[in-house]
């Protein structure tokens, strides 16, 4: 057992989604070892020795290391039982199903999520709390403040890890040998277990419990219904492979890009229409009924139909709210509640306001859900970002929505194009794009962001002011401007700045923020959401209908100005 002295690194503040660098970063001697000791010292002095950890992660580069170095140093803070996926794979839902099944103090995961991975890719550490999500902001600032006057780190090199292997990530899943590393490790004459588990089991498990398996293994069984998933060599090869091939009985080449690997096989693992292009060409053949895709930590999940129809996420959201009572799960425990991030466009909105349920609007990051879903206020929960899930984890969940979106084409006997059309016929359609502008320097983006901000702090100077796009005579009059600012309605905490919304007359919305999990400059997000009840409008495509918003976000915001950029890097 080691006390190791350390000086604290700058710049440990976890973003929207825990810490997130630069994998060279972390590799920095003592790096990793200052931000893990800090979690420990921020989660306090309790006797952690009857406390269970849950540790695991994405595959990627660095995360062995991390996974050792964790491990060393929960036995040296005295944790009783650290819980680890096979050679430390689990997706970030599995976290959460873990960290609540085994009642534990917390988990740590191994992730950035979306970011590319390797040598010069990204790497992430976050902090999960005992409900199974993310750290609270209470939490993540105490663990800031232990990171800037971190004198030393315990860590204990007895304990060595024995479920690394060379060339673990890739012959882990098709070599069966390698599971006779499952089970308990005793450590500290007894004092310290360290429990390796399948990284799938429990997982599957719970989702059994949610959907009828027989109706969906019906649906899918035989290739009758024909579905293409990308894995984009994330984390979720395997636990598709699993369920939708071995347990719902697709075919093996359902599932591609299956191998989970530590660079993403060079690739973006990022399920939007510019990162899973493959996978959205492949749809446009017009031989699958239905696409997925997920991002490296499994949490994103992308909805294709046939011919490579595009659900928004927040369209997606909207369907499923509507027909929740499809899936078994929120037929047993009722549909307590509904949420979205500020950003995502009002499609649910409409659903919750035609039957009855309640709404709540909350900051960007899936952390700000958990709270409401404790207090029994919230089943259904998402993000324009591909963020989709429920109340039976407490991160949101890609596969759980690929399950949702089966349960409804099976139940609804309709295709995903139809299923959505149907939707907008019923409730309306809001149109929604997203605009990312990454890697911007982040001087222009700052100037940009505080313009921003003193325009809406004088809101008597533009609203009722009207703008128009610049080849449109459509008007818009202003109706409201802010920085979103939140007040948790159950812990009354605040969390302010969230986001610089423009309102206008018809409910349409441009936000700007900034990006909280980049790595590298600064990531401009532009949102917009316009409503449209007209049926003979509702089938336009949207960035025509949303051409002259687009045009008045660029006029206030100068953005070309303050970057140097005339286009977005992706465009949802
Ligand atoms: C992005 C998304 C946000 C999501 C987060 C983690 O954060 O916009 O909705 O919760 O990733 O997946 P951002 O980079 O915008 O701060
Ligand atoms: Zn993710």
């Amino acid at each position: 057992m080691a006390t190791v002295a350390t000086e604290p690194f700058e710049g440990q503040k976890p973003g929207t989604s825990g810490l997130r660098k630069k994998a060279k970063e972390f590799r920095r001697p003592g790096y990793t070892e200052n931000f893990v000791q800090s979690i420990f010292d921020a989660i306090g002095t309790a006797d952690l020795t009857q406390s269970t950890l849950v540790v695991g992660g994405d595959g990627r580069y660095y995360m062995r290391d991390a996974l050792r170095i964790i491990v060393q140093m929960a036995a040296a803070n005295k944790v009783g039982r650290v819980v680890v996926g096979k050679n430390g794979i689990l997706s970030t839902p599995a976290v959460s199903t873990l960290i609540r099944k085994r009642k534990s103090l917390g988990g740590i995961i191994l992730t950035a999520s979306h970011n590319p991975g390797g040598p010069d890719g990204d790497f992430g550490i976050k902090y999960n709390t005992g409900n199974g999500g993310p750290a609270p902001e209470g939490i993540t600032k105490a663990i800031f403040e232990k990171t800037k006057s971190i004198k030393e780190y315990r860590i204990c090199k007895e304990v060595q890890v024995r479920l690394l292997q060379k060339d673990w990530i890739m012959t882990l899943y098709t070599v069966k040998a390698e599971f006779d590393c499952i089970g308990e490790q005793t450590f500290l004459g007894g004092q310290f277990v360290l429990e390796i588990v399948d990284s799938i089991t429990d997982y599957a498990a719970l989702m059994k419990e949610i959907f009828d398996f027989d109706l969906l293994r019906t649906f899918l069984s035989g290739g009758k219904f024909r579905i293409l998933v990308d894995a984009m060599n994330g984390v979720m090869g395997p636990y598709a492979s699993r369920i939708f091939c071995e347990e719902l009985g697709a075919p093996a080449e359902s599932v591609i890009r299956n191998v989970p690997l530590e660079d993403f096989g060079g690739g973006h693992p990022d399920p939007n229409l510019t990162y899973a292009a493959d996978l959205v060409a492949v749809l446009k053949k017009g031989e699958h009924d239905f696409g997925a895709a997920f991002d490296g930590d499994g949490d994103r999940n992308m909805i294709l139909g046939r011919g490579g129809f595009f659900v928004n996420p927040s369209d997606s959201l909207a369907v499923i709210a509507a027909h929740n009572q499809s899936i078994p799960y929120f037929k047993q425990t009722g549909m307590k509640g509904m949420a979205r991030s500020m950003p995502t466009s009002g499609a649910i909105d409409r659903v919750a306001k035609e039957d009855h349920f309640s709404l709540y609007e909350v900051p960007t990051g899936w952390k700000f859900f958990g709270n409401l879903m404790d207090a029994g206020k919230l089943s259904l929960c998402g993000e324009e970002s591909f963020g989709t899930g429920s109340d039976h984890v407490r991160e949101k969940d890609g596969l759980w929505a690929v399950l949702a979106w089966l349960t409804i084409l099976a139940t609804s006997k309709q295709s995903v194009e139809q299923v959505v059309n149907s939707h907008w016929t019923k409730y309306g359609r809001n149109f929604f794009t997203r605009y990312d502008y990454e890697g911007v320097e982040s001087v222009g983006a700052n100037e940009m962001m505080e313009k921003l901000r003193t325009i809406v702090a004088n809101p008597a100077d533009v609203i009722g002011k009207e703008f128009a796009g610049k080849d449109d005579n459509r008007r818009y009059t202003l109706s409201a401007c802010d920085d979103f600012r939140y007040e948790d309605p159950i812990d009354k905490s605040i969390t302010e700045k969230q986001g610089v919304r423009f309102i206008f007359s018809d409910g349409s919305r441009i936000v700007f923020r900034l990006s909280g999990t980049g790595t590298g400059g600064a990531t401009i997000r532009l949102y917009i959401d316009s409503f449209e009840s007209d049926p003979t409008r509702q089938m336009e495509d949207a960035q025509v209908a949303l051409r002259p918003l687009i045009d008045i976000a660029l006029e206030i915001s100068q953005l070309q100005k303050h970057t140097g950029r005339t286009e977005p890097t992706v465009i949802t």
